[in-house]
């Protein structure tokens, strides 16, 4: 069977200040059209049946997913016990998968993404899935990059490989064998990365088979791989919930991507376009709400009032009324207790501002 396993444990820091340690990004609503966590869930179902779609987060996540339902079963949550960064949460939930189905191939998907063209986003998906029968391949998809972002990882793609018609959907699409993952690199060599053409965004979808995931943690983090099995004979037991809090008592952070798909082998990549955004900064946010002429809209209303402004982006409270005057290129964030005022093209650095505050305590 397939399974779909959302990881939804981050906390997106650079939406702050409507991002909190308890609202993370994901269960934020920034567009009035539900939550990036109850849309992830809702495109998936279009490809993988119900009891099939897996949630992983904390115990605050497990709250807010109770509280504002988005069909997600909760018997179908899995909860760590703290945040450790993508590969301890890929292996906890592989564990759960292979006791559901020890043939199964997972997608594994972030929940703080956009996605505007759905049908290409699950027929990429539904391809993804027929390449992962092959029990060997560990299978990414690669978004066309445009420009040299450094808060994402990059893949680079090795020889093209035909993709079957029948898979295509009637897109775009293609497949490499992948050469190499490179997580995040400085702005110089994303210039490089950019110019060299073959490289793409990793969009942190995964599709594989249980065998070839477990595989390559036994390969590429051995000792992950020992927690793994660990936790899966205990499952279901008197001792799992002791098995999986010692385990992560222990286990360091490590991203998938460092950890097993940057020292993988047999990786494959479908590329293609579906409107793919990982809404990282308030300027993607702006950029995203402009396209679709929301601009002004979510605040609705007499409350905003904008006299000579151009291109700014306000957000604000219900209720509470905003001007501005002669202002342009400007993102205005204003939430009950903290104002953020960035210039166009700076909001990448709002982490900055999280540092300094935590630092002051
Ligand atoms: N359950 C759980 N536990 N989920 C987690 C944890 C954790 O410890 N850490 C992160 N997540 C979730 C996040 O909520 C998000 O949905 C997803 O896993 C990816 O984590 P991020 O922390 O958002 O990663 P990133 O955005 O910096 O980088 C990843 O995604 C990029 C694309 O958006 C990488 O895969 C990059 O290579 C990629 O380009
Ligand atoms: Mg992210």
């Amino acid at each position: 069977h397939v399974f779909a396993l959302i990881m939804a444990g981050g906390a997106g820091r650079n939406l702050w200040p409507v991002s909190r340690k308890k609202i993370p990004k994901q269960f934020l609503d920034l567009f009035d059209e539900g939550t990036m966590i109850a849309q992830t869930v809702k495109r998936i179902r279009r490809s993988v049946r119900d009891e099939n779609i897996l949630v992983i987060t904390g115990e605050n996540g497990r709250k807010l997913l109770l509280d504002t339902p988005c069909g997600i079963l909760p018997e179908n949550i899995i909860v760590e016990p703290s945040s450790r960064n993508t590969a301890p949460c890929i292996a906890l939930g592989t564990a759960h998968i292979k006791k559901r189905d020890p043939d199964a191939i997972t997608v594994v998907l972030p929940s703080d993404h956009l996605v505007l063209d759905e049908d290409a986003f699950i027929s990429i998906v539904d391809a993804g899935i027929e390449m992962a029968r092959d029990k060997n391949a560990l299978v990414t998809i690669g978004i066309n990059a445009d420009r040299p972002e450094t808060v994402y990882g990059y893949v680079q793609a090795d020889e093209e490989l035909p993709l079957p018609a029948a898979l295509s959907g009637g897109y775009d699409f293609r497949l490499f064998k992948v050469k190499a993952f490179a997580e995040k690199p400085d702005y110089t060599t994303a210039v490089h990365f950019l110019e060299s053409r073959d490289f793409f965004w990793n969009s942190g979808v995964f599709i594989w088979h249980i065998d070839a995931i477990t595989l390559a943690f036994e390969r590429s983090m051995p000792d992950l791989h020992k927690d793994l099995l660990n936790i899966y004979h205990h499952l279901g037991t008197s001792e799992e919930k002791k098995v999986i809090e010692d385990v992560y008592s222990w286990i360091h952070p490590v991203s998938i991507d460092v950890g097993v798909m940057e020292k993988a082998e047999e990786v494959l990549m479908l590329t293609g376009e579906f409107g793919w955004t990982d809404l990282g900064s308030w300027d993607e946010v702006m950029k995203v709400a402009g396209s679709r002429a929301l601009l002004g809209e979510v605040n609705s209303g007499k409350s905003l009032v904008q006299i000579d402004c151009e291109n700014i982006y306000v957000r604000k409270p219900a209720g509470k009324i905003v001007c501005t005057i002669g202002v342009s290129d400007v993102i205005i964030i204003d939430t009950e207790d903290a104002l953020l005022v960035c210039n166009k093209g700076l909001s990448h650095r709002v982490e900055e501002v999280a540092d300094v505050l935590r630092r002051e305590g």
